[in-house]
């Protein structure tokens, strides 16, 4: 036996049930949901307050998680879309956490020239993870890194092994 097709009359009922969807902000785990809102409340008077955001978000839960989206998206009035678009856009929003010091290496051209290349050839086998950045202001020291924020100069990859120790 057919279903009966949808009369008039159910139009109303279906419109409720949907009107009654939870929001994707609402599925999200409260320990992450909770962390996001709160960085919310903390920035939201500040100007183009989504960086800030984020930088709050990764700074409590250690990176900015997927979940982080449609919470964001719905305390912003912005489209997921566009959330998503300036997480991935910048590189320091980590989708998830990072394991261990983060390692920066500067390969720009005054540390280029004394030798931050076969430092940043040397270093993941050091420690893992580590990213490119282009000057961290202390270019007459080079070859320069960062470790978790702070700046060592003129480093070598037995220097690097030794300050991770
Ligand atoms: S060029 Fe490396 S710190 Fe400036």
């Amino acid at each position: 036996m057919s279903e009966p097709p949808t009369s008039e009359p159910d139009r109303p009922r279906r419109k409720r049930r949907e009107a009654a969807a939870p929001s994707p902000a609402s599925l999200v785990d409260p320990a992450i949901a909770a962390p996001v809102r709160a960085a919310v409340a903390a920035c939201r008077e500040q100007r183009g307050n989504l960086i800030p955001i984020l930088h709050e978000i990764q700074r409590t839960l250690g990176h900015v998680p997927e979940d982080a989206v449609p919470v964001l998206a719905e305390e912003l009035n912005l489209s997921r879309a566009e959330v998503h678009g300036v997480i991935t856009f910048y590189h320091d929003f980590k989708p998830s956490p990072v394991l261990g010091p983060k390692v920066q290496v500067c390969r720009a051209e005054a540390c280029q020239a004394v030798g931050a290349e076969e430092l940043f050839a040397a270093a993941p086998g050091l420690c893992g993870t580590v990213e490119q950045v282009f000057c961290l202001g202390n270019c007459a020291l080079g070859p320069s890194v960062a470790i978790d924020g702070r700046v060592y100069g003129r480093m070598t990859a037995s220097r690097l092994r030794e300050v991770l120790a």
